[in-house]
């Protein structure tokens, strides 16, 4: 009997990425990858494998999510991601917490242990502690490169409106595991400078997160633009209308560039292990696996 599909695709963040922090950060893409493709050969399940991908970006420090995190207009480093099951179409995020190492976990337990789908501020910090997470200061989370971008656009007199036209960086994964069940996540730093209670796409269902039984997406990109076209449900819509995953990132980005401001990228997989990778920005952080090509990060 032929073997059951399984794929999966991890995102790092789109935008205005030079080819030397390509570079420098490739290799970290691919480790990530390789760990959980090997957690997916074994038998993980999508849920499983997305958020462990998630985690070990956002434990990262060269990437903009959890540790390494971008710093709002105050200096304050506040967390947005969500993660969905398309097996079940359950799905939940959290937005603007704060002192969270992993806030992709946090969102997986408001998923499991709360009729909520979106949780944020001190609530869903205190909701953390409850749950028994480490929560940490924010000089813990703060990086000394994200520090510095952060002064250099005070400095400039940037304000958060600016920020529109620029690009955040945002991790997230999508996956297909041997059960034939389909998985997403998505977190973030959101974007330098953006105002305190800013909460963007990664933590809202269906704009930076969506899955469901036939694809699964995840984007990265500028969320106010991300949220006004609903990226990741544009792609799932796309998948049930006969495209390709391929297909569907491009079209989702298209719109994107089309109706709204500033740059995107998606990544997506369907129920037959085809993915798709797009986006509109410079570069996009972004690798994928399936057994017959191993594990694969674009030079
Ligand atoms: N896509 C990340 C953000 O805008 O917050």
């Amino acid at each position: 009997m032929a073997r059951k599909p399984i794929a999966l695709a991890v995102q790092g963040g789109a935008g205005p990425i030079s080819l030397e922090s390509y570079k420098r950060n490739r290799p970290a893409v691919g480790e990530i990858l390789a760990r959980v493709a090997a957690m997916l050969m074994d038998g993980a399940s999508a849920m499983q494998v997305v958020e462990e991908a998630v985690r070990l970006f956002e434990k990262h420090p060269s990437f903009n999510a959890g540790t390494g995190s971008s710093l709002r207009y105050d200096g304050s480093v506040q967390l947005d991601a969500s993660i969905m099951d398309g097996a079940t179409m359950m799905g939940a995020g959290v937005g603007a917490v704060t002192g969270v190492l992993y806030p992709v976990t946090l969102a997986r337990y408001v998923l499991e242990r709360t009729p909520h789908v979106l949780m944020v501020g001190e609530w869903a910090t205190r909701f953390a502690r409850e749950c028994g997470m480490e929560l940490v200061a924010d000089e813990e989370l703060i990086v000394e490169e994200r520090r510095r971008l952060w002064e250099r656009k005070l400095a400039a007199r940037e304000t958060p409106d600016d920020q529109v036209l620029s690009s955040g960086g945002t991790v997230g994964a999508v996956a297909l595991d041997a059960e034939g069940k389909l998985a997403a996540a998505t977190s973030t730093g959101g974007m330098v400078l953006s105002l305190p209670g800013r909460v963007g796409d990664s933590a809202i269902l269906g704009a930076g997160t969506y899955a469901d039984a036939h694809s699964a997406a995840s984007c990265t990109g500028v969320g106010e633009s991300i949220m006004r076209v609903l990226m990741a449900k544009v792609c799932a819509d796309a998948v049930i209308n006969g495209m390709s995953p391929q297909e569907a990132a491009e079209l989702a980005v298209r719109i994107q560039g089309e109706k709204t401001p500033g740059t995107s990228g998606a990544i997506v997989v369907d129920i037959s292990g085809a993915l798709g990778l797009a986006y509109n920005s410079d570069n996009m952080y972004r690798g994928y696996f399936t057994p017959e090509r191993g594990v694969v990060v674009p030079e």
